[in-house]
């Protein structure tokens, strides 16, 4: 089979992309990156791609005169080079109809909770004023449901007494790195697809998410 294409969506700093960019560097994933797209033209993100030499293209929503508009230009752009999988790394925009519908089922998001908890924003406030024990990270695919799609691979922490929400996102930062890069990497050997609420991989139901291990692989979690 020939290599994967993945297309890269970042809002921001993009240290995820940079795991990817990195992993792919030292041969532990046999990807190429064929796109990163942003929303937002400043993004750091975007540095890192140009970096590696990755194409980059920026579409800025408050250029658009609607939501609508601006979904059915990003569903083209997200089409150029045919990628066989979009990975949205810290893409910080809502995506509607057009996006979803173009490319159901090759779309995974890297949310920074651990679904079905604490979909939207602030998830590390929210898991500690809530009193949790531990908090993480998910990967889903991207449905028409804002961080609602079936969850394909997650990792979980600890939250510690006095933890505020900076600390819990500077000790899940790394992780969330591994994970996506893992979770990639089980696109590149297996067959990982977008059931109605579950998630199917080489045709049978995952009944959990996926639990990435102290050995930076994903296990089952049963
Ligand atoms: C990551 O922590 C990711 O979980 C979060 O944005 C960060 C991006 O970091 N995503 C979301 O909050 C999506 N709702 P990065 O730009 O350094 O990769």
């Amino acid at each position: 089979m020939s290599r994967m294409k993945i297309c890269v969506l970042v809002s921001g700093s993009g240290t995820n992309l940079q795991a990817l960019i990195d992993a792919r560097a030292q041969g532990r994933l046999d990807i190429e990156i064929v796109h990163v797209i942003s929303n937002v033209a400043s993004a750091s993100g975007l540095d890192k791609a140009r970096a590696a030499n990755i194409e980059c293209s920026v579409l800025e929503h408050g250029a658009f005169a609607s939501r609508e508009d601006f979904d059915a230009s990003l569903a083209r752009l997200m089409a150029v080079h045919q990628p066989d999988l979009f990975v949205f790394a810290g893409f910080m925009r809502v995506v509607g109809d057009a996006v979803v519908s173009a490319h159901a089922g090759r779309m995974i998001n890297l949310h920074p909770s651990l679904l079905p908890l604490y979909p939207g924003l602030h998830t590390y406030q929210r898991a500690i004023e809530a009193g949790d024990s531990e908090h993480g990270a998910s990967i889903h695919f991207l449905t028409a449901q804002l961080d609602g799609g079936p969850v394909i691979s997650q990792v979980r922490i600890p939250i510690l007494p006095g933890d505020n929400p900076q600390q819990l996102a500077q000790r899940l930062g790394p992780l969330e790195h591994r994970l996506v890069v893992a979770t990639v990497e089980l696109f590149t050997r297996s067959k990982v697809e977008c059931g109605e609420e579950n998630v199917r991989l080489d045709a049978s139901t995952l009944n959990a998410p996926l639990l990435l291990g102290d050995d930076g692989k994903l296990h089952d979690n049963e």
